[in-house]
């Protein structure tokens, strides 16, 4: 599909957004295995949280409900039944990484597969340590999906994670459910802690601590065989889907824009400091806990930036951001660089290449580095013919750079926005004036 985005000389008024993906995909996850039903409400309409809730079907676990609240009638740590065929984790890395670990411990093989993307996408990073848990893994080149998975009893390690990947430390995490005694990881800087906030909410005993000597490690213990137990759960909308909402006010002069009940966890939230320190005008006037996650409003005006750099641990701290940080900087005064960005190579695409080529498309000069990119400001938005790639987060951040465009510009393989935000183009338009 091909979309066409006029430039919009403001943008305004009050959205809500669907609910967020990495939240999403663990309440489903921890749902199937906990005892009795839970109901989680604002779930996510994307594609890769539905891949997510066909593979917990799949397994054994019936699913009610349609459209953003559903009902997971969890049958306990040792609930699920083999599934038919393969489980299909359609385009998502979240899904086939995560639910490996749940698969690992399983009396019984699973085959799971995805699509052209995610079939280029890297596995040895949980098959290592869930082959130290005694599972057996097997994967096409041995790294490739699908991904044959003997689930057997498994052992309980202790992991430092050689690459800071939220997926992966739920991999092991989830593993750890089905291990008798303590499972730990250690992650070199802090990622998104999802996961251990709803492993709480349902009932394990999960421990955060410091690391002496790393003041941006932690180490997350969990104790095996849990008693979890199904409940009602609110999942926030995703502040990943926002950052585009973001960008789009603070390119746009005279745009202000609110975004309601947004997930203001501090492990994903690093957008909003690092958009302030720029320069950005953000309020947060509200601020709630909801299942021990923050919820709050954003409002947003168009300010002047100075740009900046994102390197270390901001760069692990805002991956998912960096394609529409990356169309900001070329609206600042200083640009913005990229640095310590390798993991973007391995995304949906290769996050630097497509998006250097897209700022090629509208005549932007960028430096492309091994792992990251220069942008520089005080750029000129010419229209262009941009390309998502098939990738959604590639896709809507020029979507969004069209909106300070010099005329009318069009987004090739638009649609690929529905894999976390199918409304995508319907709220771009709502608020493009
Ligand atoms: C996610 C973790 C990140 C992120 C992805 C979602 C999660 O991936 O890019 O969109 O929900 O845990 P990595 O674990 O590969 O960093």
């Amino acid at each position: 599909m091909q979309k066409t985005i006029s430039p919009a000389s403001s943008v305004s008024g009050s959205i809500t957004l669907p609910g967020d993906k990495s939240v999403s995909h663990r309440y489903a996850m921890i749902a199937s295995i906990a005892d009795g039903p839970t109901t989680i409400h604002n779930y996510s309409t994307g594609a890769d949280c539905h891949s997510t809730l066909g593979c917990v079907r799949a397994l054994g676990i019936d699913v009610e409900g349609s459209g953003t609240d559903f009902v997971i009638h969890g049958r306990g740590l040792d609930g699920l039944r083999e599934a038919a065929g393969d489980l299909d984790a359609g385009n998502s890395g979240s899904t086939i990484r995560m639910i490996s670990g749940i698969l690992a411990g399983q009396p019984f093989r699973s085959r799971l597969i995805g699509d052209e993307s995610l079939s280029r996408r890297p596995m040895q990073r949980i098959m290592t340590p869930l082959t130290q848990m005694g599972a057996q893994l097997s994967a096409r080149d041995g790294k490739f999906p699908p991904l044959e998975i003997h689930g057997a009893p498994l052992r309980p390690i202790h992991y430092d994670l050689p690459v800071p990947s939220a997926q992966v430390k739920t991999c092991v995490l989830f593993g750890g459910l089905f291990a008798e005694g303590e499972t730990s990881v250690t992650e070199p800087v802090r990622s998104r802690d999802h996961t251990e906030i709803a492993l709480r909410e349902f009932g394990a005993d999960l421990t955060t601590i410091s690391v002496p000597g790393n003041l941006a490690a932690r180490k997350i213990t969990v104790v095996g065989r849990p008693h979890l137990t199904g409940r009602e759960v609110m999942v926030p909308s995703d502040i990943s889907s926002a950052s585009f909402f973001l960008v789009a006010a603070l390119l746009v002069p005279g745009s202000k824009l609110s975004i309601a009940g947004v997930g203001l966890n501090p492990t994903r939230s690093a957008l909003l400091d690092f958009l302030i320190g720029m320069g950005a005008k953000i309020r947060i006037p509200s601020l709630e806990s909801v299942n021990g996650e923050l919820i709050g409003e954003i409002v947003v005006e168009y300010s002047e930036l100075k740009g900046g750099t994102v390197d270390g641990g901001l760069t692990a701290a805002l991956i998912d951001e960096i394609p529409v940080l990356a169309v900001l900087g070329a609206a600042t005064r200083d640009g913005i660089t990229i640095r310590d960005a390798s993991e973007l190579r391995i995304k949906e695409t290769d996050r630097i290449a497509t998006i250097v080529e897209n700022f090629k498309r509208m005549g932007i000069p960028t430096e492309e580095l091994p792992d990251g990119l220069i942008v520089p400001g005080q750029q000129r938005f010419r229209a262009a013919n941009f390309d998502s790639f098939g990738d959604h987060r590639i896709g809507m951040a020029f979507g969004v750079a069209a909106l300070r465009g010099d005329g009318d510009s069009t987004i090739d393989g638009a649609d690929a926005a529905s894999i976390s935000f199918p409304e995508f183009w319907d709220t771009l338009a709502s608020i493009s004036r």
